[in-house]
């Protein structure tokens, strides 16, 4: 089975009324309310949507958070049954303060098809199309360089490896200074530095380092139009962690997923800028409109491309 064309255009409106609702609040220095605007606007946008979509990545339990909690259903109930990963603002930092790469970000797949990832941290590891175990998590971080290096036919002098920066990730960091590997480091968005990988022209050979779980399932549905390589493994520090690791079904707690395990059969990946960054461009204010950006993937037409919109504005435009 695979997802209507139909519902592309719907799921672009969703992440274009988030990101515009969430602009309002660009350089407020309010993380908080920049995230409260999209959610709020997603989550009326998405129940206009002739579908049951239950969200498995949300902003929380119902506990934490009232609106897009893991476990809400969605939609006119009217409609396909859908999986919803939701990142309102990913990068409430960059919209907070004003800095390029804010996005909202969305993913769909069909019942039962996206991974219901826990709210930890994930060991993330990504790179374009290559041959099965070349790079693995487990490997030494020489061997992973090495092997795509002689790969891509590329001296390990021009690779370049995007990673957060984060005194975790000094280890690495020194060790890619040492291999003479060039660093690109990112302050926040590791959604947008997994997606690097997707094309030549941002010139990153491999995304790595440990960020959020959520945004990895993001990031690996979107890469899974690309038929990039993910691996992902989750950092599971407490017991709290592995019970509620345990009650999603997970046992394995050393177990890395690869695309496949995190997204299968159909699906469609929306982010749209908030502020301008490298994937897309942020929101325009016009006199009577506001135009977005959204970079669209769907996986079973082989979509992936940037698409603007432009929309009226209305007293209640979320
Ligand atoms: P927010 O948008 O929720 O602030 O997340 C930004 C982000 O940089 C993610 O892209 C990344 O996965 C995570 O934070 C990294 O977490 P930390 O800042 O704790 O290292």
């Amino acid at each position: 089975m695979t997802i209507d064309k139909k519902f592309i255009d719907q799921f672009i409106k969703v992440t274009s009324k988030a990101a515009y609702a969430s602009s309002l609040f660009i350089g407020k220095k309010d993380k908080i309310a920049a995230d409260k605007a999209a959610v709020d606007s997603m989550r009326s946008q998405l129940n206009k949507i002739n579908m049951t979509g239950e969200v498995v990545i949300g902003e929380g339990t119902l506990d934490e958070a009232p609106m897009l909690y893991t476990g809400e259903i969605l939609g006119t109930k009217n409609g396909p049954n859908f999986d919803i990963a939701v990142d309102p603002v990913e990068g409430t930092n960059f919209v907070a303060n004003n800095l390029p790469g804010g996005l909202t970000v969305l993913a769909i797949a069909e019942k039962g098809n996206l991974f219901n990832a826990p709210e930890t941290y994930m060991n993330k590891i990504a790179t374009g199309k290559i041959e099965k175990g070349l790079i693995d998590l487990d490997y030494p971080l020489n061997k992973n360089i090495k092997n795509l290096s002689e790969y891509k036919n590329k001296d390990i002098s021009s690779l370049t490896v995007c990673i957060l920066d984060r005194p975790r990730h000094k280890k690495i960091i020194d060790e890619l200074k040492d291999l003479n590997v060039n660093i690109k480091l990112i302050t926040d968005g590791d959604v947008m530095g997994a997606l690097y990988v997707s094309d030549p022209k941002y010139n990153i050979d491999m995304f790595m380092g440990i960020g959020g779980g959520p945004e990895g399932v993001l990031a690996a549905s979107a890469l899974d139009a690309y038929n990039c390589f993910f691996q992902g493994s989750f950092i599971f520090k407490t017991d709290e962690d592995k019970n509620r690791a345990k009650k999603m079904g997970i046992n394995d707690f050393d177990k890395k997923y690869e695309i496949n395990e995190i997204v299968s059969g159909d699906s469609i990946f929306c982010a749209t800028g908030i502020t301008s960054g490298d994937l897309v461009g942020g929101i325009k204010l016009n006199k009577d409109t506001f135009s977005s950006e959204t970079l669209v993937t769907h996986k079973s037409s082989g979509l992936n491309k940037i698409i603007k919109l432009e929309e009226i504005l209305e007293a209640n435009n979320t």
